[in-house]
């Protein structure tokens, strides 16, 4: 099976000044699939999208975006791509269909003025398309951004944090818009801090941690990196101790208390845990229990767990007691 990528990098690096916000980046999106990159602030996520986009040289490493070689063919690389940032591409002194017909001439597409007005129509801008852009508002400026993007189908779009500042609706647009592109066969890069929106959408998942991939792999491999998370509510708060050092026993991971839904939790990879057993040795130490559940972790979860500074998602290390 040969697998063609959209995007291949390997060790890419870029400093700013004393801060070096990429320490060797390896990245490979496959052609047709959706690479949700996660990562804490200054991780380093938006200065992978403006690399790979060509808005910023590399210092070192390679890449080959779109079939192209990312350094030494950059205007063949941006005419295969899309990307929508965190600060927009659209003119303000330009009213929303003008923008729209600008990019249609720019990418000599054909029909430019019935491609303006279908964008519009989809991202539902036909009511202010005749309005400057600069009156729009954020919510109206990223649809407007992320149209431009599609005025002709990109091999690869990169969206940086794309539903910042949207509506539901808004995000829903975007959702739609990700999944109708790599159906035609494009690949799409976004960067995002709603993880369960990346949940959904994306095929793989890269967490990214200062500057590197800290972990790679589909939602349901990360999360099975994490392992299962057992949940137990009790009664009363004086039963969250006891609770917790049952937890404590049976998974060997230091359990986190929520004081207010009065829960504890944590996380366990032995699959001799079952639900069963966990009941049992709750209410064999006597505990009021209301409720306990096994489940795979939430993309929260994972993600907290596998970039936090005391080390890679280590069964018990540094989890938070609230
Ligand atoms: N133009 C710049 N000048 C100086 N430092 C920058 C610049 N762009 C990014 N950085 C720094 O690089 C690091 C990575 O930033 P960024 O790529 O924006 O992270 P993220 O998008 O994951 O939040 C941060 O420490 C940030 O402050
Ligand atoms: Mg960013």
């Amino acid at each position: 099976m040969t697998t063609t990528y959209a995007v291949l990098s390997e060790g890419l690096e870029k400093r700013f000044g004393a801060v070096r916000a990429l320490r060797g980046l390896d990245l490979a999106v496959p052609e047709g699939t959706v690479c949700g990159v996660l990562g804490p602030n200054g991780a380093g996520k938006t200065t992978a999208v403006r690399l790979l986009a060509t808005l910023l040289r590399p210092d070192a490493g390679s890449a080959r975006v779109a079939g192209h070689d990312l350094v030494r063919e950059p205007a063949a690389v941006r005419a295969r791509i899309g990307v929508t940032g965190q600060d927009t591409s659209v003119d303000g002194d330009l009213t929303g269909r003008e923008n729209l017909r600008l990019f249609a001439r720019l990418h000599r597409v054909r029909g430019a003025a019935a491609r303006a007005a279908e964008l519009l129509e989809r991202f539902g801008l036909t009511e202010a398309a005749d309005r400057p852009a600069s009156g729009y508002s954020g919510g109206m400026r990223r649809r407007l951004d992320l149209a431009a993007s599609l005025v002709r189908r990109p091999d690869v779009l990169f969206l940086d944090e794309p539903t910042t500042g949207l509506d539901p609706a808004g995000r829903t647009l975007i959702g739609n818009a990700v999944r109708e592109l790599t159906a035609a066969g494009s690949a799409v890069l976004l960067t995002t801090q709603y993880l369960e929106k990346a949940d959904q959408l994306a095929d793989d998942i890269v967490l990214m941690d200062r500057g590197r991939v800290a972990h790679t792999g589909s939602p349901a491999d990360l999360k099975a990196i994490v392992g299962t998370y057992a949940e137990v509510v009790v009664a009363d708060a004086d039963a969250l101790v006891p609770a917790a050092g049952v937890l404590d026993r049976l998974t060997g991971a230091e359990p986190s208390l929520d004081r207010e839904r009065h829960a504890v939790g944590a996380v366990t990879r032995d699959p001799t845990l079952t639900l069963p057993r966990l009941v049992r040795a709750l209410d064999a130490a006597g505990v009021p229990l209301l409720d306990a559940s096994l489940r795979p972790p939430t993309l929260d979860e994972v993600f907290l767990r596998l970039t936090e500074p005391s080390g890679s998602g280590s069964a018990g290390a540094g989890e938070r007691a609230a």
